[in-house]
């Protein structure tokens, strides 16, 4: 298994990629915790899958913009578990808004809970990576932030961020014997691209070259693999996982 013994911790892990990537990581060996902000239903869905596993589940109810919960879900991390070997920052949101109706206020919504929120969860869970001096650390950004897509900015903004957020992270980690990578999906077959109008869905189809979406299910295969420890020299990279757009 690619993730025998690990512990790792993935933020908003209710439900979509999350979740995907919560099961799957449990399937290849590690102990999962995970946050999310309000479904406590799918919160104990992602649990029992992980623990169908054999592995251990931790639940937190939590926001990635609250810097406290953050600190202590970390704690709490460190306490009981022996700290994190793996962090996954996918939480994140968006709001099918054109600029001429964004307010600031959705603006700063979006922008606190995809980058500010991967900020305070890393900065809370790598303290014991960097004591331990190992650690993977996986950004999930999007094809929005790599690409000319249709997508609302600040979305777009959020997830271009993650490019420079891993690569200065990078920069900043090696040292310590932490990696960071970040995984840029394009559209999946559940999560925040799932209300998409069929006219919009089938004008993005028609350009992937593989002709149709990814699902949730190969991108956190994929995930599982590269936070392993198999993957030991790719680190501040951007991989995108589009079907060849
Ligand atoms: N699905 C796609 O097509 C796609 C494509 C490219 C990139 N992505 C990226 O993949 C990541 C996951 O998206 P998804 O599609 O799986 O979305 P999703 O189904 O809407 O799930 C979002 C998850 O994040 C949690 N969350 C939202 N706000 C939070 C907060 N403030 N604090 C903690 N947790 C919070 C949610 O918790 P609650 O359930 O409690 O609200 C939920 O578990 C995002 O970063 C997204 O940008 C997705």
């Amino acid at each position: 298994m690619l993730l025998e013994g690990k512990k790792a911790v993935v933020t908003g892990g209710s439900r979509g990629l999350g979740r995907a990537f919560c099961v799957r990581f449990a399937q290849e060996g590690a102990d999962v915790a995970f946050n999310f902000s309000s479904d406590e239903q799918g919160a104990a869905e992602t649990a029992k899958a992980v623990e169908a596993h054999g592995r251990r589940a931790m639940a937190v109810k939590a926001s990635v913009v609250d810097e406290k919960a953050m600190d202590a879900l970390a704690a709490r991390v460190e306490k009981e578990w022996g700290g994190a070997d793996i962090l996954v920052n996918n939480a994140g949101i968006s709001q099918p808004l054109p600029i001429a109706l964004m307010e600031g206020s959705d603006w700063d919504t979006v922008m606190d809970v995809n980058v500010k929120g991967a900020f305070l969860a890393t900065r809370a869970l790598a303290r014991g990576m960097v004591r331990r001096k190992k650690g993977a650390i996986l950004n999930i950004g999007s094809l929005a932030g790599e690409r000319a897509i249709e997508s609302p900015v600040h979305y777009a903004a959020s997830k271009a961020a993650m490019r420079g957020f891993t690569e200065a992270l990078c920069k900043e980690f090696s040292r310590h014997g932490i990696r960071v990578n970040c995984l840029a999906p394009g559209l999946l077959d559940e999560g925040v691209g799932k209300n998409l109008p069929d006219h919009r869905l089938a004008e993005y189809v028609k350009h992937v070259p593989l002709g149709r979406i990814g699902t949730v299910d190969e991108v956190a295969a994929f995930a599982a693999f590269l936070v392993s420890d198999r993957n030991a020299y790719m680190n501040g990279e951007t991989v995108l996982m589009d079907g060849g757009l």
